[in-house]
């Protein structure tokens, strides 16, 4: 790898645009294509046909990857997954069964409470499996099953291409695991692999509204607060794309469930809050659809990113619309992260902030 910036101003625009190809090398580490398997890079000590439950803990942005990997557990493999931030995880004293199996994600494989949370784990006979970038890292040696994210060095400290890469892995996972469970058929598991192998070049076409998402950049900077709304596995992602602005453009921005909207944030909603809505035309489309309306109706300024079907059927009344290309909605996070990761980015670098080294934060946090 070469740790340079090449022909980009920071890292993280960089690492945004690196994904197509870093997805695509973690998918030919999981994914035979000429078989069209999840056929994964090392043994398992554990049957996922034999397990209750699966315990996830991260923190940050490895977390919501972890929050998305939720929804494919438990749909894809019918596996319950309890999940929390590995802050509280390892101080909870959780009884965990023996023999069960807790799965941490990390980019750096250093983090502090994550890394406190996996001994937990084992102290309490758990089976432990990392997602992890740092091949060499203490969580990687600690625990009994590494399964690397091959996204290469990150070096901006907002979390781009090692979460995108995550999310890769953790669906090849969820595949693997509704195989050995035997709730995956075998042309459903087919239809899944060949949605994952379109996504590097989905992508690729995300990437293209960048010219749009910097234009509509110059609002966002305006606003003092900033809404994300999403349902299903575009709520991790709409958390997710409020912590990346926060972080790096230090504008207050929270994400909600869509279906929470009226159970309090709603009264926030006026003109200066804009609105990013994640709604890739799935099976709960139509609900998040309605939640748009109720935002219009008071006035809220929304963009949306979602598809041209989503768009054209409904015919919304936007501030703006990021269409995305059409997709099998499982691996719409996927896809849909890269909006969502540039809209931060360029708010960022047009309010001048430092993107690749905002303040307070550090790349790893190895202190509690
Ligand atoms: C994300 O953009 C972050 N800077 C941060 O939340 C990060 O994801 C978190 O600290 C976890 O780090 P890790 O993946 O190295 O464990």
């Amino acid at each position: 790898y070469r740790i340079d910036k090449g022909n980009h101003r920071h890292f993280m625009g960089k690492e945004i645009h690196e994904q197509p190809e870093v997805v695509g090398r973690t998918l030919s580490h999981y994914v035979d294509l000429a078989e069209g398997r999840v056929v994964l890079p090392e043994a398992l000590p554990f049957d996922f046909g034999k397990l209750n439950r699966l315990y996830i803990t991260a923190c940050g942005t490895a977390y919501y990857a972890g929050l998305v990997a939720r929804y494919w557990f438990e749909q894809i493999a019918r596996l319950p997954v309890e999940i929390d931030v590995a802050s509280e995880a390892r101080y909870r004293e959780a009884p965990l069964e023996r023999d069960g199996l807790t799965l941490v994600i990390s980019q750096s494989g250093e983090t502090a409470d994550t890394l406190a949370s996996l001994r937990y784990a084992k102290s309490q006979g758990q089976h432990t499996l990392c997602v992890v970038n740092v091949p060499t890292s203490t969580i990687a040696r600690e625990s009994s099953v590494v399964m690397p994210t091959l996204a290469g060095p990150e070096i901006g400290v907002a979390s781009t291409k090692a979460f995108a890469c995550q999310l890769t892995v953790l669906l090849c996972l969820a595949i693997a695991a509704g195989r050995a469970r035997g709730t995956l058929t075998a042309e459903r598991e087919r239809a899944l692999i060949d949605a994952l192998i379109t996504v590097p070049g989905l992508m690729a076409e995300a990437l293209k509204q960048e010219g749009e998402i910097e234009g509509l950049a110059r609002e966002v900077a305006r606003a003092r607060d900033v809404l994300y709304l999403g349902r299903g596995t575009s709520y991790p992602m709409a958390l997710e794309g409020a912590l990346k602005l926060k972080e790096i453009s230090y504008i207050h921005a929270e994400g909600y469930a869509a279906g929470e909207l009226k159970h309090g944030p709603i009264a926030l909603i006026d003109e200066s809050v804009p609105v990013i809505v994640i709604a890739p035309h799935d099976g709960v489309f139509e609900k998040t659809v309605s939640n748009m309306q109720e935002v219009a109706a008071r006035g809220g300024r929304i963009i949306l990113i979602g598809d041209a079907k989503g768009a054209a059927e409904h015919g919304l009344d936007t501030l703006a619309t990021l269409t995305m290309p059409d997709l099998d909605a499982t691996v719409a996070p996927l896809v849909y992260a890269l909006p969502i990761q540039l809209i931060a980015y360029h708010t960022a670098v047009f309010m001048g902030k430092d993107v690749d080294q905002p303040r307070n934060l550090a790349k790893s946090v190895t202190v509690e």
